[in-house]
């Protein structure tokens, strides 16, 4: 039986690309199922159709509130039969009416390394605070703006000729190989959420076999 992923995009979607690209996906029970975007003009929309995948466009502008678009978002995930959500530049927040229906089992891609600079700009204010290393994070949703259980992150360091492109390209290519290991994680029932402290936490059960991150 197939792992279902939707993959939510609002841009040029170079992740969803690297989830349509990974051997080690391919090589899974991992299927992209559906891809929905926000933006009609959204590059991603083209790569899913490339890649044959059933899209939507479903535009946030034409709903009253987040929860009624977040509603009409579940209903198309439901009807896909989707056990994974994963939000690869879905530069929306979204609402427990997503997060309740699939508890656990949203994930984002944020470029920095959280808990350190959240939000729409991740790379732009790392550079402008002067870090000497940044990086990505792949992490469950929850209620918060990029506040979930942490599931992996990559270092990468900040070079003194870097601008915010240099940078987030070098990012980029760390997301391009952490997200779909996190999905394989998924797919493969490797993921468990434990309460430390009040504080939901994400634990990735080993496979003996596998280089740690
Ligand atoms: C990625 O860098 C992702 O981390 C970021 O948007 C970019 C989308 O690129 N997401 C956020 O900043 C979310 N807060 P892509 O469309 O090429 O995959």
């Amino acid at each position: 039986m197939s792992f279902n992923v939707a993959v939510l995009v609002s841009g040029n979607g170079s992740n969803l690309q690297a989830l349509i690209d990974s051997p080690k996906l391919a090589a899974s029970t991992v299927a992209i199922v559906k891809v929905i975007s926000n933006v009609p003009s959204a590059f991603a929309l083209t790569r899913a159709e490339r890649a044959n995948i059933p899209s939507r466009v479903i535009e946030h502008r034409g709903f009253d509130s987040r929860e009624a678009f977040d509603r009409a978002i579940v209903d198309e995930l439901q009807q896909a039969r989707v056990d994974l959500v994963v939000l690869a530049g879905f530069m929306r927040v979204i609402t427990p009416v997503l997060l309740e229906a699939f508890r656990y089992r949203v994930v984002n891609v944020h470029p920095a390394l959280l808990p350190a600079f959240p939000g729409m700009h991740g790379v732009r204010q790392a550079l402008a605070y002067g870090v000497r290393v940044a990086g990505c994070t792949v992490h469950l949703v929850d209620a918060g703006v990029d506040t979930g259980p942490i599931l992996a992150q990559s270092v990468v360091n900040v070079l003194d000729e870097d601008d915010e492109a240099s940078l987030a390209a070098r990012i980029h290519a760390e997301e391009h190989r952490l997200l779909p290991q996190a999905v394989c994680w998924f797919a493969e029932n490797r993921v468990s959420i434990t309460e430390v402290e009040g504080r939901a936490r994400a634990r990735i059960r080993r496979d003996d076999h596998e280089p740690r991150l």
